[in-house]
């Protein structure tokens, strides 16, 4: 089969493997499409080096397979799954997913949602679930203001805070108001004009780098702050530090500082289903590659340039 290999940080190139074999607990997957995040360039280009350090692989990546996001067909079952059948058509996320084939866990799957495409699909497990993680706390009538909310992770979290009945506003540059409006955002600003004004009572950092300061006085005096990144030009710790700052400043303030470490699992992945299902969520996918063009796809994330998800067909 035709995959990405990538033997270490910051190249990788296509080759022929051997189709894998599942083993306990796992399902091979006819790839039909892969998302792409900010994510998939961290782990091709080993960059900020922190997380080389937190468990990425020092010298090299620890998986030489790149690809997380994925939707596609079950093929083959591995020992003791229950859970799926092959012809399944299901979502989640494995390692390899820039391939015809992938091997994932079912603890990491879970059926694709009726109406959905694979490419849409495969957009939400990442983002969609890093958002939902963000807006857990939300209530009914609570104001939330999404930063960066044009992007992967911002655009899941407007229409998940909506879909909570909470009043969003969402932040992002010129090129994405229309995008943040479509989604459902109340309230839109336009930063490259006029930052946001305002107070929130959770606020959901999914992109600019704001200092913590600013951050918290946009807050409520009890409210929530979750950095779900940044992107800094540091290759040594990137956005990271704002986030262990926030760590270390929030048992001495009013608000919530959180650093969000989100995970990947059967059970969010279902409940991102369900909201899709009931039409409170669709995945803003902005454009397809296809599988020669995955380094282009995710140059194409990195370089800003894209609105809302961008998605690997195979
Ligand atoms: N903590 C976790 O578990 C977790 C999980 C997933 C992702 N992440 C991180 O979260 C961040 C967002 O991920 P993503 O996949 O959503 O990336 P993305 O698709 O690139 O979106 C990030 C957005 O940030 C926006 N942005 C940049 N400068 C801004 C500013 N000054 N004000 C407001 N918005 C600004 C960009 O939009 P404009 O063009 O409008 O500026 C972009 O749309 C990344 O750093 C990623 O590594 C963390």
């Amino acid at each position: 089969m035709k995959a990405l290999v990538q033997r270490r940080y910051g190249s990788a190139a296509f080759g022929d493997l051997d189709v894998p074999v599942p083993g306990s607990g796992e399902v091979l997957l006819e790839v039909r499409a892969a998302g792409v995040d900010m994510g998939t360039w961290h782990v091709l280009t080993g960059k900020p080096y922190l997380m080389r350090i937190l468990g990425f692989g020092f010298r090299g990546p620890k998986t030489p397979r790149p690809g997380r996001d994925v939707a596609g067909v079950v093929t083959r079952i591995g020992p003791g799954v229950t859970e799926f059948a092959v012809g399944d058509e299901v979502f989640g996320t494995c390692e390899g997913a820039f391939a015809e084939y992938a091997v994932a866990p079912v603890s990491r799957l879970a059926r694709k949602p009726a109406g959905l495409s694979f490419t849409e699909a495969a957009a939400v497990p990442i983002s969609g679930g890093t958002a939902l993680q963000g807006l857990r706390e939300v209530q009914a009538g609570q104001r939330v203001l999404v930063l960066g909310a044009g992007g992967g992770v911002g655009s899941f979290g407007v229409q998940i805070a909506k879909a909570k009945g909470a009043h969003v506003t969402g932040v992002c540059s010129t090129r994405k108001v229309e995008l943040v409006r479509s989604l459902g955002a109340d309230e839109v600003f336009d930063y490259t004009k006029a930052d946001f004004t305002g107070t929130y009572d959770l606020i959901l950092d999914c992109g600019g780098n704001r200092p913590l300061s600013r951050l918290r006085k946009a807050s409520t005096p009890r409210g929530t702050v979750v950095l779900v990144g940044a992107e800094t030009d540091g290759s040594l710790t990137g956005g990271l530090e704002r986030a262990l700052r926030a760590v270390a400043l929030n048992p001495f303030v009013s608000q919530k500082l959180v650093m969000l470490m989100s995970t990947e699992r059967a059970d969010i992945f279902d409940e991102l289903r369900v909201l899709i299902e009931a039409g409170s969520v669709k995945p803003a996918v902005e454009r397809t590659f296809p599988l020669p063009e995955a380094l282009e796809a995710i140059e194409h994330v990195y370089s800003r340039r894209s609105l809302g998800k961008v998605v690997v067909t195979i």
